[in-house]
Protein backbone atom coordinates (compact mmCIF):
# COMPACT_ATOMS: atom_id res chain seq x y z
CA UNK A 1 0.00 0.00 0.00
CA UNK A 2 1.18 3.38 -0.64
CA UNK A 3 1.99 5.46 2.08
CA UNK A 4 1.89 9.23 2.21
CA UNK A 5 3.22 11.71 4.79
CA UNK A 6 1.56 14.63 5.80
CA UNK A 7 2.44 15.61 9.53
CA UNK A 8 5.51 14.87 10.61
CA UNK A 9 6.46 15.03 14.80
CA UNK A 10 9.95 14.55 15.71
CA UNK A 11 11.53 14.22 19.34
CA UNK A 12 14.58 15.70 20.14
CA UNK A 13 14.99 19.63 19.07
CA UNK A 14 18.78 19.43 19.42
CA UNK A 15 21.36 20.23 17.29
CA UNK A 16 20.40 17.33 14.68
CA UNK A 17 16.40 17.51 15.52
CA UNK A 18 15.73 21.72 15.22
CA UNK A 19 17.82 22.08 12.16
CA UNK A 20 16.97 19.14 10.34
CA UNK A 21 13.35 19.58 10.54
CA UNK A 22 13.34 23.61 9.97
CA UNK A 23 15.21 22.15 6.81
CA UNK A 24 12.15 19.47 6.06
CA UNK A 25 9.51 22.37 7.40
CA UNK A 26 11.35 25.03 5.08
CA UNK A 27 11.24 22.57 1.49
CA UNK A 28 8.07 20.77 1.96
CA UNK A 29 5.36 23.38 2.85
CA UNK A 30 3.11 20.77 2.12
CA UNK A 31 4.33 18.93 5.03
CA UNK A 32 3.49 20.07 8.73
CA UNK A 33 6.13 19.60 10.95
CA UNK A 34 6.32 19.49 14.87
CA UNK A 35 9.43 19.44 17.13
CA UNK A 36 8.69 18.02 20.70
CA UNK A 37 11.37 18.23 23.53
CA UNK A 38 11.22 17.41 27.10
CA UNK A 39 13.53 20.24 27.77
CA UNK A 40 11.00 23.09 28.20
CA UNK A 41 13.79 25.99 28.27
CA UNK A 42 14.87 24.93 24.82
CA UNK A 43 11.35 25.06 23.49
CA UNK A 44 11.13 28.22 24.77
CA UNK A 45 14.64 29.12 22.91
CA UNK A 46 13.23 27.48 19.86
CA UNK A 47 10.22 29.60 19.74
CA UNK A 48 12.30 32.81 20.51
CA UNK A 49 14.61 35.11 18.42
CA UNK A 50 17.70 33.70 20.11
CA UNK A 51 17.23 29.85 18.79
CA UNK A 52 19.74 27.42 21.04
CA UNK A 53 21.68 26.42 18.18
CA UNK A 54 24.54 28.47 16.20
CA UNK A 55 24.34 27.53 12.46
CA UNK A 56 24.48 29.65 9.71
CA UNK A 57 21.96 29.90 7.94
CA UNK A 58 19.63 28.32 10.53
CA UNK A 59 17.68 31.35 12.05
CA UNK A 60 16.97 32.56 8.19
CA UNK A 61 15.27 29.29 7.75
CA UNK A 62 13.25 28.95 11.11
CA UNK A 63 12.33 33.02 10.19
CA UNK A 64 10.58 31.41 7.61
CA UNK A 65 8.76 28.07 8.27
CA UNK A 66 7.77 28.85 12.02
CA UNK A 67 4.72 29.31 12.71
CA UNK A 68 3.57 28.52 9.27
CA UNK A 69 4.40 24.46 9.02
CA UNK A 70 6.87 24.31 11.80
CA UNK A 71 6.59 24.34 15.35
CA UNK A 72 8.65 23.42 18.59
CA UNK A 73 6.33 22.10 21.48
CA UNK A 74 7.25 20.77 24.63
CA UNK A 75 6.75 17.17 25.48
CA UNK A 76 3.97 17.52 27.88
CA UNK A 77 1.93 18.84 25.32
CA UNK A 78 3.20 16.15 22.12
CA UNK A 79 0.62 13.85 22.55
CA UNK A 80 -1.63 14.82 20.38
CA UNK A 81 1.10 15.72 17.71
CA UNK A 82 2.41 11.92 17.53
CA UNK A 83 -1.27 10.81 17.73
CA UNK A 84 -1.72 13.03 14.10
CA UNK A 85 1.61 12.03 13.05
CA UNK A 86 1.90 9.50 9.69
CA UNK A 87 6.31 9.88 10.80
CA UNK A 88 8.17 10.30 14.10
CA UNK A 89 11.87 10.90 13.94
CA UNK A 90 13.48 9.97 17.25
CA UNK A 91 16.50 12.46 17.65
CA UNK A 92 17.14 12.55 21.05
CA UNK A 93 21.00 11.89 22.62
CA UNK A 94 22.52 8.76 22.29
CA UNK A 95 25.39 8.83 24.97
CA UNK A 96 28.11 6.77 25.91
CA UNK A 97 27.04 4.72 28.82
CA UNK A 98 28.44 5.95 32.10
CA UNK A 99 27.11 2.63 34.13
CA UNK A 100 25.87 -1.29 33.50
CA UNK A 101 26.99 -3.57 31.27
CA UNK A 102 29.57 -1.91 28.27
CA UNK A 103 29.93 1.34 30.30
CA UNK A 104 32.64 3.94 29.02
CA UNK A 105 31.66 2.46 25.34
CA UNK A 106 28.27 1.39 24.48
CA UNK A 107 25.93 3.68 23.36
CA UNK A 108 23.11 4.47 26.22
CA UNK A 109 19.73 3.85 24.46
CA UNK A 110 17.58 5.00 27.38
CA UNK A 111 16.68 8.12 26.14
CA UNK A 112 15.85 6.14 22.89
CA UNK A 113 13.82 3.92 24.52
CA UNK A 114 11.82 6.09 26.45
CA UNK A 115 10.51 7.94 23.61
CA UNK A 116 10.02 4.96 21.89
CA UNK A 117 7.59 4.36 25.45
CA UNK A 118 6.00 7.12 24.56
CA UNK A 119 5.28 6.84 20.80
CA UNK A 120 3.67 3.38 21.73
CA UNK A 121 1.51 5.21 24.43
CA UNK A 122 0.19 7.84 21.64
CA UNK A 123 0.20 7.12 18.40
CA UNK A 124 -2.58 6.04 16.46
CA UNK A 125 -3.40 4.23 13.14
CA UNK A 126 0.37 3.81 11.21
CA UNK A 127 2.90 5.15 12.11
CA UNK A 128 6.78 4.98 10.36
CA UNK A 129 9.18 5.59 13.26
CA UNK A 130 12.49 6.94 12.15
CA UNK A 131 15.86 6.34 13.90
CA UNK A 132 17.47 10.24 13.12
CA UNK A 133 19.79 9.40 16.65
CA UNK A 134 22.95 7.44 15.64
CA UNK A 135 22.30 3.75 17.09
CA UNK A 136 24.07 0.63 17.48
CA UNK A 137 23.36 -1.65 14.58
CA UNK A 138 20.04 -3.65 15.18
CA UNK A 139 18.53 -0.83 17.80
CA UNK A 140 15.63 -1.17 15.54
CA UNK A 141 14.96 -4.64 17.50
CA UNK A 142 14.49 -2.88 20.71
CA UNK A 143 12.13 -0.28 19.22
CA UNK A 144 10.23 -2.90 17.41
CA UNK A 145 9.88 -4.76 20.80
CA UNK A 146 8.77 -1.65 22.98
CA UNK A 147 6.49 -0.05 19.78
CA UNK A 148 4.36 -3.77 20.35
CA UNK A 149 3.37 -2.76 23.51
CA UNK A 150 0.68 -0.11 22.34
CA UNK A 151 -2.24 -0.10 23.96
CA UNK A 152 -4.32 1.23 21.06
CA UNK A 153 -3.83 -1.41 18.27
CA UNK A 154 -1.81 0.96 16.11
CA UNK A 155 1.29 -0.65 13.63
CA UNK A 156 4.49 0.70 12.83
CA UNK A 157 7.46 0.23 10.39
CA UNK A 158 10.79 1.41 11.67
CA UNK A 159 13.16 3.04 9.27
CA UNK A 160 16.77 4.46 9.76
CA UNK A 161 17.64 7.27 8.56
CA UNK A 162 21.18 8.68 10.03
CA UNK A 163 22.27 12.19 9.73
CA UNK A 164 25.55 13.45 8.04
CA UNK A 165 25.21 16.84 9.31
CA UNK A 166 27.98 18.19 10.25
CA UNK A 167 28.30 21.43 12.46
CA UNK A 168 28.97 24.70 11.23
CA UNK A 169 27.40 23.72 7.85
CA UNK A 170 24.62 21.74 8.71
CA UNK A 171 22.14 23.91 6.92
CA UNK A 172 24.45 23.77 3.86
CA UNK A 173 24.85 19.98 4.37
CA UNK A 174 21.24 19.10 4.64
CA UNK A 175 20.43 21.51 1.31
CA UNK A 176 21.99 19.83 -0.53
CA UNK A 177 22.97 16.53 0.78
CA UNK A 178 26.24 14.18 -0.62
CA UNK A 179 23.46 11.04 0.15
CA UNK A 180 20.30 10.71 2.23
CA UNK A 181 20.40 6.84 3.68
CA UNK A 182 16.79 5.19 4.30
CA UNK A 183 17.23 1.48 5.71
CA UNK A 184 14.20 -0.40 6.35
CA UNK A 185 12.25 -3.79 5.60
CA UNK A 186 9.13 -2.26 3.86
CA UNK A 187 9.25 -0.79 0.59
CA UNK A 188 5.68 1.40 1.00
CA UNK A 189 7.28 2.89 4.29
CA UNK A 190 11.10 3.43 2.21
CA UNK A 191 9.32 4.96 -0.21
CA UNK A 192 7.04 7.50 1.89
CA UNK A 193 10.18 9.01 3.81
CA UNK A 194 11.79 9.19 0.03
CA UNK A 195 9.30 11.05 -1.18
CA UNK A 196 9.56 13.74 1.66
CA UNK A 197 13.32 13.72 0.46
CA UNK A 198 12.46 13.89 -3.10
CA UNK A 199 10.94 17.59 -2.51
CA UNK A 200 14.62 18.80 -2.86
CA UNK A 201 17.28 15.77 -2.90
CA UNK A 202 17.52 14.51 -6.54
CA UNK A 203 16.65 10.87 -6.56
CA UNK A 204 20.40 9.27 -7.16
CA UNK A 205 21.48 10.80 -4.19
CA UNK A 206 19.14 9.09 -1.80
CA UNK A 207 20.81 5.49 -1.36
CA UNK A 208 18.10 2.70 0.19
CA UNK A 209 20.12 0.05 2.40
CA UNK A 210 18.48 -2.85 5.22
CA UNK A 211 18.02 -1.49 8.53
CA UNK A 212 21.25 -3.02 9.71
CA UNK A 213 23.35 -1.89 6.89
CA UNK A 214 22.19 2.15 7.49
CA UNK A 215 22.67 1.43 11.42
CA UNK A 216 26.08 0.47 10.57
CA UNK A 217 26.65 2.89 7.87
CA UNK A 218 26.57 6.19 10.03
CA UNK A 219 28.92 4.42 13.09
CA UNK A 220 31.34 3.38 10.41
CA UNK A 221 31.32 6.94 8.17
CA UNK A 222 32.21 8.56 11.21
CA UNK A 223 34.66 5.96 12.14
CA UNK A 224 36.23 6.37 8.83
CA UNK A 225 36.34 10.45 9.24
CA UNK A 226 38.13 10.12 12.46
CA UNK A 227 40.89 7.76 11.49
CA UNK A 228 41.50 9.93 8.78
CA UNK A 229 41.83 13.27 11.15
CA UNK A 230 44.20 10.44 13.38
CA UNK A 231 45.99 9.70 10.18
CA UNK A 232 47.25 12.74 9.47
CA UNK A 233 47.85 13.93 13.11
CA UNK A 234 49.89 10.42 13.81
CA UNK A 235 51.88 11.48 10.38
CA UNK A 236 52.14 15.38 11.52
CA UNK A 237 53.91 14.60 14.80
CA UNK A 238 56.61 12.37 12.26
CA UNK A 239 56.84 15.79 10.38
CA UNK A 240 57.74 17.85 13.28
CA UNK A 241 60.85 15.76 14.20
CA UNK A 242 61.77 15.51 10.39
CA UNK A 243 61.46 18.90 8.86
CA UNK A 244 58.14 18.36 6.84
CA UNK A 245 55.43 20.24 6.32
CA UNK A 246 52.18 17.95 7.05
CA UNK A 247 50.37 20.26 4.79
CA UNK A 248 52.44 20.13 2.11
CA UNK A 249 52.05 15.99 2.68
CA UNK A 250 48.48 16.24 2.93
CA UNK A 251 48.39 18.06 0.01
CA UNK A 252 50.31 15.44 -1.98
CA UNK A 253 48.15 13.04 -0.19
CA UNK A 254 45.10 14.67 -1.37
CA UNK A 255 45.38 14.99 -5.14
CA UNK A 256 45.80 11.09 -5.04
CA UNK A 257 41.68 10.56 -6.18
CA UNK A 258 41.36 7.28 -4.19
CA UNK A 259 42.57 9.65 -1.42
CA UNK A 260 40.45 12.39 -1.95
CA UNK A 261 41.46 15.77 -0.13
CA UNK A 262 39.14 16.22 2.58
CA UNK A 263 39.59 15.71 6.39
CA UNK A 264 43.54 15.74 6.02
CA UNK A 265 44.06 18.73 7.88
CA UNK A 266 46.43 18.54 11.08
CA UNK A 267 44.87 19.71 14.11
CA UNK A 268 44.88 19.47 17.89
CA UNK A 269 42.69 16.28 17.89
CA UNK A 270 39.28 15.94 16.38
CA UNK A 271 36.40 16.87 18.41
CA UNK A 272 32.44 17.01 18.71
CA UNK A 273 29.62 14.87 19.97
CA UNK A 274 30.23 12.12 17.50
CA UNK A 275 33.43 10.98 17.13
CA UNK A 276 34.29 9.50 19.97
CA UNK A 277 30.98 8.87 21.43
CA UNK A 278 30.34 6.51 17.60
CA UNK A 279 33.95 5.13 17.85
CA UNK A 280 33.90 3.94 21.18
CA UNK A 281 30.40 2.25 20.40
CA UNK A 282 32.20 0.66 17.41
CA UNK A 283 34.73 -0.77 19.56
CA UNK A 284 31.91 -2.43 21.98
CA UNK A 285 30.10 -3.83 18.92
CA UNK A 286 33.22 -5.20 17.89
CA UNK A 287 34.04 -6.65 21.14
CA UNK A 288 30.23 -8.09 21.51
CA UNK A 289 30.38 -9.98 18.63
CA UNK A 290 34.11 -11.32 19.60
CA UNK A 291 35.94 -9.49 16.99
CA UNK A 292 38.88 -8.17 18.64
CA UNK A 293 41.48 -6.93 16.33
CA UNK A 294 38.62 -4.85 14.61
CA UNK A 295 37.94 -3.53 17.88
CA UNK A 296 41.66 -2.89 18.87
CA UNK A 297 41.77 -1.21 15.65
CA UNK A 298 39.11 1.21 15.96
CA UNK A 299 40.45 2.00 19.32
CA UNK A 300 43.47 3.22 18.58
CA UNK A 301 42.35 5.97 16.06
CA UNK A 302 40.69 7.35 19.73
CA UNK A 303 43.58 6.59 21.45
CA UNK A 304 46.01 8.41 18.85
CA UNK A 305 43.83 11.49 19.28
CA UNK A 306 43.76 11.50 23.40
CA UNK A 307 47.54 11.52 22.59
CA UNK A 308 47.43 14.62 20.03
CA UNK A 309 45.95 16.70 22.68
CA UNK A 310 48.24 15.25 25.18
CA UNK A 311 51.67 16.58 23.65
CA UNK A 312 50.03 19.78 22.18
CA UNK A 313 49.38 20.30 26.10
CA UNK A 314 52.91 19.45 27.10
CA UNK A 315 54.71 21.20 24.62
CA UNK A 316 52.61 24.44 25.83
CA UNK A 317 53.04 24.04 29.39
CA UNK A 318 56.90 23.57 29.36
CA UNK A 319 57.01 26.84 27.33
CA UNK A 320 54.44 28.62 29.84
CA UNK A 321 56.22 27.54 32.53
CA UNK A 322 59.74 29.01 31.47
CA UNK A 323 57.63 32.33 30.88
CA UNK A 324 55.55 33.41 33.81
CA UNK A 325 52.90 30.01 33.85
CA UNK A 326 49.98 31.43 32.19
CA UNK A 327 48.38 30.59 29.06
CA UNK A 328 46.38 31.90 26.89
CA UNK A 329 43.61 29.94 24.88
CA UNK A 330 41.74 31.18 22.12
CA UNK A 331 39.42 29.03 20.53
CA UNK A 332 37.03 26.06 22.92
CA UNK A 333 34.41 25.85 20.63
CA UNK A 334 35.31 21.79 18.73
CA UNK A 335 35.59 23.29 15.46
CA UNK A 336 34.90 26.88 14.07
CA UNK A 337 30.79 28.47 13.33
CA UNK A 338 29.31 26.35 15.95
CA UNK A 339 28.95 27.29 19.94
CA UNK A 340 29.18 23.47 20.74
CA UNK A 341 32.04 22.37 22.73
CA UNK A 342 30.53 19.17 23.26
CA UNK A 343 34.22 16.78 23.98
CA UNK A 344 36.20 20.03 21.98
CA UNK A 345 39.68 19.02 22.16
CA UNK A 346 39.72 22.70 24.07
CA UNK A 347 38.70 20.74 27.26
CA UNK A 348 41.32 18.10 27.57
CA UNK A 349 44.05 20.46 26.85
CA UNK A 350 42.69 22.93 29.22
CA UNK A 351 42.56 20.40 32.02
CA UNK A 352 46.16 18.68 30.90
CA UNK A 353 47.46 22.60 31.58
CA UNK A 354 45.41 23.43 34.48
CA UNK A 355 47.26 19.66 36.01
CA UNK A 356 50.19 20.66 34.78
CA UNK A 357 50.16 23.85 37.33
CA UNK A 358 49.49 26.65 34.74
CA UNK A 359 46.84 29.53 34.68
CA UNK A 360 44.56 29.79 31.89
CA UNK A 361 43.08 33.17 30.29
CA UNK A 362 40.04 31.84 27.71
CA UNK A 363 38.67 33.27 24.78
CA UNK A 364 35.99 31.95 22.52
CA UNK A 365 33.59 34.31 20.09
CA UNK A 366 30.64 31.69 20.59
CA UNK A 367 30.99 29.32 23.96
CA UNK A 368 29.21 29.94 26.76
CA UNK A 369 31.85 30.88 29.69
CA UNK A 370 29.37 29.59 32.39
CA UNK A 371 28.71 25.89 30.64
CA UNK A 372 32.45 25.90 29.35
CA UNK A 373 33.22 26.00 33.38
CA UNK A 374 31.84 23.18 34.03
CA UNK A 375 34.02 21.16 32.71
CA UNK A 376 36.83 21.90 34.04
CA UNK A 377 38.47 20.07 36.24
CA UNK A 378 40.08 22.67 38.42
CA UNK A 379 37.70 22.21 41.94
CA UNK A 380 38.18 25.66 43.36
CA UNK A 381 37.58 26.99 39.90
CA UNK A 382 40.46 29.44 40.38
CA UNK A 383 43.12 28.16 38.44
CA UNK A 384 41.19 29.93 34.94
CA UNK A 385 39.21 33.38 34.01
CA UNK A 386 37.54 34.07 30.64
CA UNK A 387 37.65 37.04 28.72
CA UNK A 388 35.63 38.76 25.54
CA UNK A 389 38.89 40.02 24.02
CA UNK A 390 41.99 38.56 22.41
CA UNK A 391 44.40 41.13 23.85
CA UNK A 392 43.05 40.93 27.80
CA UNK A 393 43.17 37.28 27.24
CA UNK A 394 47.02 37.46 26.25
CA UNK A 395 47.61 39.77 29.00
CA UNK A 396 50.70 38.15 31.11
CA UNK A 397 50.56 34.86 28.77
CA UNK A 398 53.93 32.92 28.17
CA UNK A 399 52.42 30.83 25.42
CA UNK A 400 49.22 31.51 23.37
CA UNK A 401 47.72 28.47 21.88
CA UNK A 402 45.02 28.34 18.87
CA UNK A 403 42.81 25.79 19.25
CA UNK A 404 39.36 26.60 17.04
CA UNK A 405 39.97 27.82 13.43
CA UNK A 406 38.19 30.56 13.82
CA UNK A 407 38.85 33.18 11.20
CA UNK A 408 39.01 36.33 13.58
CA UNK A 409 42.22 34.33 14.41
CA UNK A 410 43.14 34.33 10.77
CA UNK A 411 43.83 38.46 11.25
CA UNK A 412 44.76 38.97 14.88
CA UNK A 413 47.71 41.92 14.99
CA UNK A 414 50.10 40.18 16.36
CA UNK A 415 52.41 43.14 17.38
CA UNK A 416 49.52 44.51 19.29
CA UNK A 417 49.36 41.20 21.43
CA UNK A 418 52.68 40.27 22.10
CA UNK A 419 52.95 43.90 23.45
CA UNK A 420 50.11 42.48 26.30
CA UNK A 421 51.75 39.13 26.64
CA UNK A 422 55.30 37.95 28.78
CA UNK A 423 58.02 38.42 26.95
CA UNK A 424 59.43 34.98 25.58
CA UNK A 425 55.91 34.24 24.44
CA UNK A 426 55.20 32.03 21.84
CA UNK A 427 52.41 30.86 19.84
CA UNK A 428 50.74 27.93 19.70
CA UNK A 429 48.73 26.82 16.63
CA UNK A 430 47.02 23.90 16.91
CA UNK A 431 44.70 24.48 13.37
CA UNK A 432 47.49 26.48 11.46
CA UNK A 433 45.17 29.96 11.21
CA UNK A 434 47.78 32.08 12.47
CA UNK A 435 49.27 34.72 9.84
CA UNK A 436 52.76 34.13 10.12
CA UNK A 437 53.92 36.78 8.75
CA UNK A 438 52.47 39.52 11.70
CA UNK A 439 53.62 36.72 14.15
CA UNK A 440 57.18 36.67 12.94
CA UNK A 441 57.52 40.92 12.63
CA UNK A 442 55.87 41.05 16.17
CA UNK A 443 59.04 38.98 16.94
CA UNK A 444 57.02 35.80 18.19
CA UNK A 445 57.98 32.09 17.29
CA UNK A 446 55.36 30.29 16.35
CA UNK A 447 54.67 26.60 16.62
CA UNK A 448 52.33 24.94 13.71
CA UNK A 449 51.28 21.33 14.39
CA UNK A 450 52.58 19.38 11.63
CA UNK A 451 55.20 21.88 10.69
CA UNK A 452 59.01 20.40 10.75
CA UNK A 453 60.67 22.78 12.89
CA UNK A 454 58.76 25.14 14.44
CA UNK A 455 58.72 23.95 18.13
CA UNK A 456 59.92 27.07 20.47
CA UNK A 457 62.71 26.24 22.87
C1 LIG B 1 22.14 13.93 17.80
C2 LIG B 1 21.81 12.46 17.81
O1 LIG B 1 20.62 12.24 18.37
C3 LIG B 1 22.93 11.64 18.29
O2 LIG B 1 22.65 10.30 18.34
C4 LIG B 1 23.98 11.85 17.28
O3 LIG B 1 25.05 11.00 17.45
C5 LIG B 1 24.40 13.29 17.36
O4 LIG B 1 23.32 14.12 17.10
P1 LIG B 1 22.09 16.08 19.17
O5 LIG B 1 20.95 16.61 18.40
O6 LIG B 1 23.43 16.65 18.91
O7 LIG B 1 22.17 14.48 19.01
O8 LIG B 1 21.80 16.05 20.72
P2 LIG B 1 21.31 17.18 21.65
O9 LIG B 1 21.65 18.51 21.09
O10 LIG B 1 21.73 16.78 23.01
O11 LIG B 1 19.71 17.07 21.54
C6 LIG B 1 18.96 16.03 22.02
C7 LIG B 1 17.64 16.64 22.53
O12 LIG B 1 16.76 15.59 22.88
C8 LIG B 1 17.78 17.53 23.76
O13 LIG B 1 17.21 18.79 23.51
C9 LIG B 1 17.01 16.78 24.85
O14 LIG B 1 16.33 17.63 25.75
C10 LIG B 1 16.02 15.98 24.01
N1 LIG B 1 15.47 14.79 24.69
C11 LIG B 1 16.29 13.87 25.24
C12 LIG B 1 14.09 14.63 24.73
O15 LIG B 1 13.34 15.47 24.25
N2 LIG B 1 13.59 13.49 25.31
C13 LIG B 1 14.39 12.55 25.87
O16 LIG B 1 13.88 11.55 26.39
C14 LIG B 1 15.78 12.75 25.84
C1 LIG C 1 30.71 14.74 12.20
C2 LIG C 1 30.52 14.18 10.78
O1 LIG C 1 31.32 14.95 9.87
C3 LIG C 1 29.06 14.23 10.38
O2 LIG C 1 28.88 13.64 9.12
C4 LIG C 1 28.26 13.48 11.43
O3 LIG C 1 26.88 13.55 11.12
C5 LIG C 1 28.50 14.05 12.81
O4 LIG C 1 29.90 14.02 13.10
P1 LIG C 1 30.86 17.15 13.27
O5 LIG C 1 31.30 16.42 14.50
O6 LIG C 1 29.80 18.17 13.37
O7 LIG C 1 30.36 16.11 12.16
O8 LIG C 1 32.13 17.90 12.64
P2 LIG C 1 33.31 17.52 11.64
O9 LIG C 1 33.39 18.59 10.63
O10 LIG C 1 33.23 16.15 11.14
O11 LIG C 1 34.60 17.69 12.57
C6 LIG C 1 34.85 16.83 13.66
C7 LIG C 1 36.16 17.18 14.31
O12 LIG C 1 37.26 16.80 13.48
C8 LIG C 1 36.33 18.68 14.59
O13 LIG C 1 36.90 18.85 15.86
C9 LIG C 1 37.27 19.12 13.50
O14 LIG C 1 38.01 20.26 13.84
C10 LIG C 1 38.15 17.89 13.34
N1 LIG C 1 38.80 17.81 12.03
C11 LIG C 1 38.06 17.65 10.90
C12 LIG C 1 40.18 17.86 11.95
O15 LIG C 1 40.87 17.98 12.97
N2 LIG C 1 40.78 17.76 10.72
C13 LIG C 1 40.06 17.62 9.57
O16 LIG C 1 40.66 17.53 8.50
C14 LIG C 1 38.65 17.57 9.66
Amino acid sequence: MKRRIHNIACIGAGYVGGPTMAVIADRCPDISVTVIDLNEDRIAAWNSEALPVYEPGLDEVVRRTRGRNLRFITQREGAAAVAAADAVFISVNTPTKTQGSGAGKASDLSYVEACARYIAEHAKGHTIVIEKSTMPVRAADTIKRILATTPHGGTFDVLSNPEFLAEGTAIRDLEQPDRVLIGGETPAAVDALAEVYAHWVPDQAILRTGLWSAELSKLAANAFLAQRVSSINAISALCEVTGAQVEEVAKVLGTDTRIGPKFLKASVGYGGSCFKKDLLSLVYLCEFYGLTEPAAYWQSVQDLNEWQKRRFAQMAAAHARKHGGIVAVLGLAFKKNTNDFRESPAIDICNHLLAAGVRLRLQDERVDPAAFRATLADEAKTGFAFFTDIEDAARGAGAILILTEWDSYAGLDWVKIAAAAEPGVAIFDGRKVADQVSAKKAGLPVFVVGQGESVPS
